[in-house]
């Protein structure tokens, strides 16, 4: 069966191909082999983690479980699919796919990973290959492995989203959605942390190892840690607030979406529902300026400005103004992370501060930014997350007070919303030629509402 993305997917390897053609020229070679990885095992263990494979190979191929599959592609020629099913009676061989996009490349089945040497055949081509090798490959006759110009070319080219990567994001939105919405219910209801996690792997359809990364899900002062991917089991804990950092993926794609929740408004300290109200409308704001041409760290420091002033207005920052507290340092107590970062295939995708393509020169972040991720100017077709964060974090309050920052803070104040942890709103929001950005995340929460 044909579905709506399949039709675009023709397409979308078509660009795949092009952008070959073009880094295969520019960098020398005759062809590309885009090896798909193979699982690892742990220390002295026959037990390794999830497999994941190598996103180059995602971008020709939707095709996340089948470790020791090839592409290989020679420009002018049909892609060749090499895929891998091996005999194995422990464990379940992947399925080979039948799929419309599999009209798309030649394929053939292998029962052995060494049955692929003589179908890559380098012969006296010059062959780039590109993926985690294992050992024997350095037998195969490949002119290279993962050369840095090619890598470059195509990471460069990977932040602006073919139609079919649009139509995949959209769909891991949608899953996004749904599963924040479960999980919401669930906290709610009285979950504990690993249960609301459990209600959103539920909900959304997908395995752990499947989601585009570990769900970050924390009640009260859990969410003032960035990454806290801990999850409580406990129900009888504090939770007045509840946020959730989680995606979904679709074909390989990522959505990374992030809400922030409190258990009653009514019981809430009407400070810190002041600042969740005027953090959802900055974030709206920032969205609003994924415009093409728009340097994505005028977005970054704009949202500096933005919440500081929301800190100066609620009275958690004093003594200065909102320009100021986001010149001297005092803003980024509170908002200690990039503004957002490029997605794609990969939840951090690539080359977020390439200058170009040729992999030379990075855009430099803004000084004492140390930790955005994206730096480039935004174009049609590049999808960027959207996440102004605002957090009680006792190290860098601490740091505040040694470093003379402090006068700026009013620690009664903080002391009394520490409980709560902080705040963190995340869209995925891609730039469209119009000018008016396409929020893949409002619209996947509207479409299923
Ligand atoms: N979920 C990780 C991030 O928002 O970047
Ligand atoms: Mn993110
Ligand atoms: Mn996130």
């Amino acid at each position: 069966m044909t579905d709506a993305i399949d039709l675009l997917f023709s397409a979308h390897l078509q660009h795949v191909q092009a952008l070959a053609d073009r880094a295969l020229e520019r960098e020398g070679y005759d062809g590309l082999v885009v090896y798909s990885g193979r699982p690892g095992l742990h220390f002295l263990d026959d037990h390794g983690p999830a497999f994941k494979a190598n996103p180059h190979f995602l971008h020709w191929a939707p095709l996340q479980e089948a470790p020791d599959c090839f592409v290989r592609y020679l420009p002018g020629r049909r892609p060749q699919l090499v895929f891998h099913q091996p005999a194995d009676y422990w464990h379940k061989p992947p399925t080979v796919p039948t799929a419309a996009w599999t009209r798309e490349f030649d394929l053939t089945v292998i029962r052995e990973p060494a049955d692929a040497r003589g179908l890559l055949d380098a012969g006296n081509r010059r062959l780039a290959c590109i993926g985690e090798p294992p050992a024997e490959f350095a037998e195969w006759g490949f002119s290279a492995t993962n050369p840095a110009g090619l890598l470059a070319y195509l990471h460069y080219d990977r932040a602006a989203k073919t139609p079919y990567e649009l139509a995949c994001m959209r769909e891991a939105s949608r899953l996004g959605a749904v599963g924040h919405v479960a999980a919401a219910a669930a906290y709610r209801a009285g979950a504990s942390e690993f249960e609301v996690h459990q209600a959103y792997c539920s909900a959304v359809g997908l395995r752990e190892q499947e989601l585009p990364y570990g769900n970050i899900i924390a009640f009260g002062e859990g969410a003032a840690i960035l990454h806290y991917t801990t999850l409580g089991r406990r129900r009888d804990v504090p939770r007045p607030t509840f946020l959730i950092d989680a995606g979904a993926q679709f074909r390989g794609y990522a959505s990374d979406i992030t809400r922030t929740h409190v258990a009653d408004a009514a019981g809430t300290d009407p400070t810190f529902l002041e600042l969740m109200a005027a953090m959802e409308k900055l974030q709206l704001e920032l969205c609003a300026a994924v415009q093409p041409g728009f340097d994505y760290r005028e977005i970054h420091l704009l949202a500096h400005r933005l919440i500081a002033g929301a800190l100066v207005q609620a009275g958690v920052v004093t003594g200065c103004t909102a320009e100021q507290a986001a010149e001297n340092g005092v803003s980024g107590v509170f908002f200690p992370h990039g503004i957002g970062h490029l997605l794609g295939i990969q939840v951090h995708d690539v080359a977020g501060l390439a200058a170009d393509d040729s992999g030379r020169t990075e855009i430099p972040r803004p000084t004492g930014h140390r930790y955005l991720r994206l730096t480039r100017r935004l174009e049609p077709g590049v999808v960027v997350t959207i996440e102004p964060g605002l957090y009680f974090i006792d190290l860098l309050l601490d740091e505040a007070q040694q470093n003379g920052l402090g006068r700026y803070i009013a620690w009664d104040v903080v002391r009394r919303l520490q409980p709560y942890g902080g705040i963190r709103i995340e869209d995925d929001v891609a730039c469209t030629a119009s000018g008016t950005p396409e929020n893949l995340t409002r619209d996947a929460f509207a479409r299923i509402a």
